[in-house]
């Protein structure tokens, strides 16, 4: 491998140093910035976990109350930005206007931007935190053809973007305090996760020297596909598709039949080889959810059966291939009314948290380089040019 290593998919590569958060996947640990996502789950909230992951520390009253406040008055979207929706077609996925309307952000906060300034860079951070929910909701009214809402500044971050999501003209939305519970716990346990690829593409992108906002819709393109962020998604058709617990024995052989390209999503992880902390939180909650809110989901006996039959199976076992995060944040998302579509666009929300940290991080460390992977190469050795007439 010449003077390289050979190391595909960087299982064992470490692209940068990081202090923001600690991965072990062996004991199945994650804290952010040294806090157990256990406790954070338990009391803390998403917009202090941004923070936290933003800064470092946890932010006292003060520190909390400007950053709530700052989060909350950015969070409108340009007027001129609603036109980049309507050149899309009514039915484009919403990670595709996502993923382009975070990336005009760039065309209305370019010029004075000069990302060597910490304040500068911050003020990126709080633009995106602050305008992603907007932006997101605007994605999904825009599919039904609805009109978009303005962020209600009295209502807290959830809150403020559930009612963005589900508003109607003249009929006030009753607030549900466990939806907006739900949805906040869902997205600190969603706010970062190290060098995963979104993540790492937001750096990679980043190293450039590149815009913020450029640098995070590239992390939500990497975002998108099922074998990452999409896999929300991709449980849920997955669960839809299987539609019974008596299907679940089938579905398992299939996902078993090396011929057979089909996988359980929802299943594996490349760090995580015990379990998933984040998906032992989330199943009990996915419980609690659904009782709170008086929906009995049969999606959730077959994930129910899914679950069981897959931890007894020796193929699973043996690859240590446990539920992760993604096998039941569907089904709370499933509960709140967000359409399946919009899975993948609430983690994007969550995670933005973490790539602008990422980001953050990047260009404050000294020495930072540009990213810039090596390769084998496998192709023809020299030869010479052959016209055309000659081929
Ligand atoms: N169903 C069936 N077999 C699987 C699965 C699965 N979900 N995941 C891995 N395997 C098998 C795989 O076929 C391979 O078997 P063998 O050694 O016989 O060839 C072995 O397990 C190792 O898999 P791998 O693909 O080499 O592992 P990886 O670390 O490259 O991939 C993964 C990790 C998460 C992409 C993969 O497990 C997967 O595709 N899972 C389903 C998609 C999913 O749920 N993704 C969300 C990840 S968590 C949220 C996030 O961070 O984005």
């Amino acid at each position: 491998t010449g003077h390289f290593t050979f190391d595909p998919g960087f299982a064992a590569t470490a692209s940068t140093k990081s202090a923001i958060t600690y991965i072990d996947g062996d004991k199945g640990v994650l804290l952010y910035r040294g806090y157990p996502i256990e406790q954070l789950a338990e009391n803390s909230s998403f917009l202090e976990v941004a923070y936290l992951l933003l800064n470092g520390e946890l932010p006292s009253e003060g520190e909390f109350k400007t950053f709530e406040h700052h989060v909350t008055h950015h969070s409108m979207m340009h007027e001129s930005q609603k036109h980049f929706f309507r050149g899309f077609h009514h039915d484009a996925h919403p990670m595709a206007m996502l993923c382009s309307a975070i990336a005009s952000l760039s065309a209305f906060y370019h010029d004075d931007l000069d990302i060597e300034d910490p304040e500068q860079r911050k003020m990126a951070a709080i633009r995106l935190i602050a305008k992603m929910p907007t932006i997101a909701a605007a994605c999904y009214r825009y599919s039904i053809g609805w009109p978009f809402r303005y962020p209600r500044n009295n209502l807290e971050y959830c809150d403020r973007f559930l009612h963005q999501m589900f508003e109607v003209p003249s009929e006030p939305l009753e607030m549900n305090p466990v939806a907006a519970k739900a949805l906040d716990l869902l997205f600190i346990l969603h706010a970062d996760h190290e060098q995963n690829a979104s993540t790492s593409t937001v750096r990679l992108v980043g190293s450039t020297g590149a815009n913020p906002y450029a640098s995070v819709a590239a992390g939500i393109a990497a975002l998108w596909g099922p074998a990452h962020g999409g896999a929300n998604e991709a449980v849920l058709k997955m669960l839809e598709e299987i539609g019974t617990p008596d299907n679940v024995e089938s579905a398992v052989k299939r996902a078993k039949d090396k011929n057979d390209s089909f996988r359980l999503m929802g299943f594996g992880h490349r760090v995580y080889k015990n379990f998933d902390p984040r998906a032992k939180i989330i199943r009990k909650t996915c419980h609690e959810v659904l009782d709170a809110l008086g929906v009995s989901d049969p999606l959730l006996d077959v994930a129910m059966k899914l679950e069981e039959a897959a931890l007894k199976d020796e193929y699973f076992v043996e690859r240590k291939l446990y539920p992760n995060v993604d096998f039941y944040s569907g089904i709370i998302y499933k509960a709140l009314g967000i359409p399946t579509e919009m899975f993948t666009v609430m983690f994007a929300i969550a995670r933005t948290a973490g790539w602008i940290s990422h980001w953050i991080e990047h260009h404050e460390t000294p020495g930072s380089r540009i990213g810039r992977p090596r390769q084998v190469y496998t192709g023809a050795t020299p030869r010479d040019y052959v016209a055309m007439g000659k081929r």
